[in-house]
Order: C-alpha cells, then structure tokens, then sequence
C-alpha cells in the first residue's frame, strides 16, 4: 500500500527544526538508500537563498549535527544532489507562483511539510490551493503546534480541510516516530500474558513522567504562549497514555490503530473547574542547579515575571470498563533533575501476603517503560534474598531486564522524525494523528485551563534541577501512590 512521491518540499527549512531533526534524518534515509530514486527536496523559507546557498546551509547543518559514525562524505555529496531552494514568504501570496514554477510537474506525487508558526497555516495552504499545489498527487505533514486550544485547532483543521482531505493529511507528533514507543504496542499486542492483567483488576496506576533538564532554550516566543500543558500533554503525552490504554486495534493500519487511540481521547473524564485545583499541579522553575551546573530561573531567562507553566502534573481517568478506577497520573516539566520518559505501570499488590507473619514486606510489580534517553523494560518483581531466614524471611524488589539497547545493539538507533519522514513520502498514515483525536485532546486540554483560570491558579515556583513543586508529590500521596523515581 506504499505509494512514494517523486517530491518533497519543505517550508521552515532554515528553521532550528529543519537543522537539527528534518535534514540529519532526510540525510539518514538517504544514506541507507530508503528514499525513492528520484526524489527531489526544495525548501522553502523567507531568506534570499539560491541553491547553492542552500547546499551549504545543508551542509553546515550536517556537519553540526550528524553523529560523526554516519558521516560520509560521499553520500552527503550525493544528498546535497537532491536539493533545491525557493525563497517564499508564505504571508505574501506573491510567493508562491515562483515557488510553484520551482517545483514544476508534480504528477510523479508531491509531499509537503509545513514546520512553521500556526499563524501562517491558513495562508500557506490557501497559497498552495492557488497555485495547484493541493491537488490528488498531494499530500501535507503538519508539524505542531496545531492551534492553541479546541477554537483555534478546529480553524486549522478546517482551514487544512478546504485543500487537502483527511486521508492526504500528516499530522506529526514525534514521539509516535520513537522506536520505544512503538514498542509498546509491540509489547502489549505482540505477548500473550500481559492483556489478562491490563485493566482495573490488574493494574492499580499508571505513571507517565517526560522530564527535561533543558529550559527555554531559544524558543521564549513560543513557549510563553503554550506552556508545559499546550507544548507537552496535549499531544505526546496523551498518545503514550493513548497507547497503553488503548483496545486491540484489529490490525496495525492506520484507521484501525486511529479508531482505537481516538475512543481513549473521548473516554478521557473532563476535569470539572472546581476539581481542578485538587488534580492537577502547576509550577514554573526557579533558579538552582541542574546536574551541577547553576540555571537561571524561568523568569530571569525570560526577562520579565510570567505566570507561564513550565512543568504540570496531572490525575488523569479514562471513563470505560477496562480503566474504571486507575489513576493515570501525568507528569512534565523543564529544568528538572534528570531528562527521562517513562511510562510506570504499578500492578495491584497481591491479595494476601503469606510472608507477613515471617516479616516478609512485599512491592507492588511494578512494569517499566523507558523510552529516554536508555530504551529499556524491566519489570520489578519479588525475590527472596539468599539465606537461612532464621530471622524472618527477606524479600526484596528486582529487576527483569530487558535492555534494548544491548539486545539490539547492531541496529543504529533512527531519529523519530526520519521513520516520519518516510512515511509522509511512502503515504502511510497510522503514526499521525487524526483530526478527532486533536480535537479530543483538546477538549480534554481546554476543561484543565478552564479550571486554572477560574479558580485564578498561578504555578507554584519549583528550584531548577528538582522533581517540580512539592504539591507533585503531594498529589499521588494522598492516594497512597509513591512517583517511580531513581
Ligand atoms: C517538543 C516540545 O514537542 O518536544 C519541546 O515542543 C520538548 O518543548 C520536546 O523539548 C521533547 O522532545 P524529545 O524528543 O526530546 O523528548
């Protein structure tokens, strides 16, 4: 069912995205011989480059951010072969008939991918439609953020929707790009013994932390108009809970995956305004010492005071039989001790403990994801410790491994966005997001800032290179539930 485009074009292409993920992983396809033969890469953005210009922008780029193992001198020369340049300001629908002459037939398929400022998608695509670039042959990959809310998605999505229809329509979250996270389908519905034991008789919470040690970085405009619950939960977030909540899709495609991811996004249970306060934390970091290095604090960084969340935890449900009862408790946040995504997944502790009496203790199982920076599995699961247990019997909590990266220690570990790429150029959909399930995550997403506001919630200031407010701990304590930390 693989359908490849002879062209690819790509508007931002002289943003931060394009230079750190888009050209190393078009590079990395390229290099590995994946991409069709006569595929072709212009990119697009305002600065006055010509071709060459835009070679050795590719190249600097390259150079920078290539792992130095995957460079080859050989195969940049023949990638930097495949690439054009149209200069084009897509606020100004003067641009795009040049742009339009650049790209030429479009017959052989055309994909394009718009990583710009959501302000500027209605007129891309409307400049597009204009000029034939929206025809059959073409399909488009939206990079986020799509919209700031469910008002300002669905404008997107219908401004999107006058050009391209839903099945030539990409819209990306990388995280559906990393191999671990596909990997939890492949644990989940490729193992027999876990499905008994997945749902509210088995399974007593669900954990999911993305931490990061990074701040602002360069993106303050950006990021002082989102926030960590606009950047982070409202879209990898809710897809890792998506996809350890889901049902069995009956077969791995895109609308059968799609269908079920979408059921969790509206079985989510909204938060009312007036629980919120009780569910969710919020918090903005302060200054302090991120792995020993001194950080400035969010507003420092900033220049100005700013009510902006950089780091939110959440008690999430999922409203259907399998779920009823199981916290799903979320958390994100900047500047926090150590950069990991994991998934934690508590199971019900046994029913009766024989070894009390011999005083044994015993932990809850406890299934581990991680997804970064190591890609491992282990499961925690009880073990009598060696010995006579004259004193009374020792259990203690250990560990089943499963290290992928030791296990798959051949395989070179891909950027999300070059298995992404791939399928935006073959036409393969099921690691995009459809519309509904944006527009249910939002839903969800609006009730929580609902709450903020009306309750006048202001972000409890957190130090730098900490685990956020104590008010995170505070929230899964209160049900007897302790963060899975190291
Ligand atoms: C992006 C967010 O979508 O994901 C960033 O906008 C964040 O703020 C990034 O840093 C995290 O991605 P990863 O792949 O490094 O976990």
């Amino acid at each position: 069912h693989r359908n490849p485009v002879a062209k690819l074009l790509l508007f931002g292409a002289t943003g931060d995205l394009a230079q750190r993920m888009l050209l190393p992983s078009l590079y990395g396809l390229h290099a590995d011989g994946l991409l069709p033969e006569e595929l072709t890469i212009t990119g697009a953005a305002r600065h006055e480059h010509d071709d060459k210009d835009y070679r050795k922008f590719a190249k600097k780029a390259l150079d920078e951010f290539l792992p130095e193992d995957r460079k080859d001198e050989g195969a940049i020369g023949t990638f930097l072969d495949r690439i054009f340049y149209q200069p084009t300001d897509l606020s100004d629908p003067a641009s795009f008939q040049p742009l339009a002459d650049k790209i030429g037939d479009i017959s052989g398929g055309l994909a394009i991918y718009l990583s710009t400022a959501p302000s500027l998608f209605e007129s891309a695509i409307e400049g597009l439609h204009k000029v034939g670039l929206a025809g059959e042959t073409v399909r488009v990959g939206l990079e986020k953020p799509l919209g700031y809310d469910l008002e300002t998605s669905r404008e997107i999505n219908d401004a999107v929707a006058k050009a391209f229809p839903e099945d030539r329509t990409y819209r990306i979250d990388h995280y559906l790009g990393k191999e671990t996270v596909q990997n939890i389908l492949a644990l989940r519905f490729g193992n027999s013994f876990f499905e008994p034991v997945w749902n509210a008789q088995g399974i007593d919470n669900v954990q999911i932390t993305i931490s990061e040690t990074v701040g602002l970085e360069e993106r303050a405009g950006y990021y002082e108009t989102a926030g960590a619950l606009r950047d982070m939960v409202a879209n990898h977030m809710l897809q890792l809970l998506a996809l350890i909540a889901m049902e069995p899709p009956a077969r791995f495609e895109g609308t059968d995956v799609r269908d079920e991811k979408s059921k969790v996004f509206r079985s989510l249970r909204l938060i009312k305004p007036e629980e919120v306060p009780h569910v969710t934390v919020t918090g903005q970091y302060g200054e302090g010492a991120v792995k020993g290095k001194f950080v400035k604090s969010y507003s420092d960084e900033l220049g100005q005071p700013s009510t902006t969340e950089t780091f939110v935890a959440i008690k999430a449900h999922v409203d259907n039989w399998r779920w009823q009862g199981v916290p799903f408790y979320l958390r994100t946040g900047k500047r926090m001790a150590t950069r990991r995504s994991e998934i934690a997944i508590q199971f019900k502790a046994v029913p009766h403990s024989m070894f009390a009496g011999r005083g044994g203790l015993l932990q809850p199982n406890m299934l581990i994801i991680r997804l970064q920076p190591e890609e491992y599995i282990q499961l925690l699961v009880m073990a009598k410790e060696p010995g006579l247990d004259r004193e009374g019997v020792r259990l203690r909590e250990v560990p089943l491994n499963l290290s992928m990266d030791a296990e798959f220690a051949g395989s070179r570990r891909r950027i999300a966005y070059e298995r992404l790429l791939l399928d935006l150029i073959e036409g393969d959909q099921t690691l995009f997001v459809r519309r509904d399930e944006v527009e249910a995550q939002w839903t969800w997403i609006d009730a929580i800032r609902e709450g903020w506001k009306a309750n006048a919630m202001k972000p409890k200031s957190y130090a730098s290179g900490s685990w956020g407010p104590s008010a995170a701990i505070a929230l899964t304590e209160r049900d007897g539930v302790t963060w899975q930390d190291d």
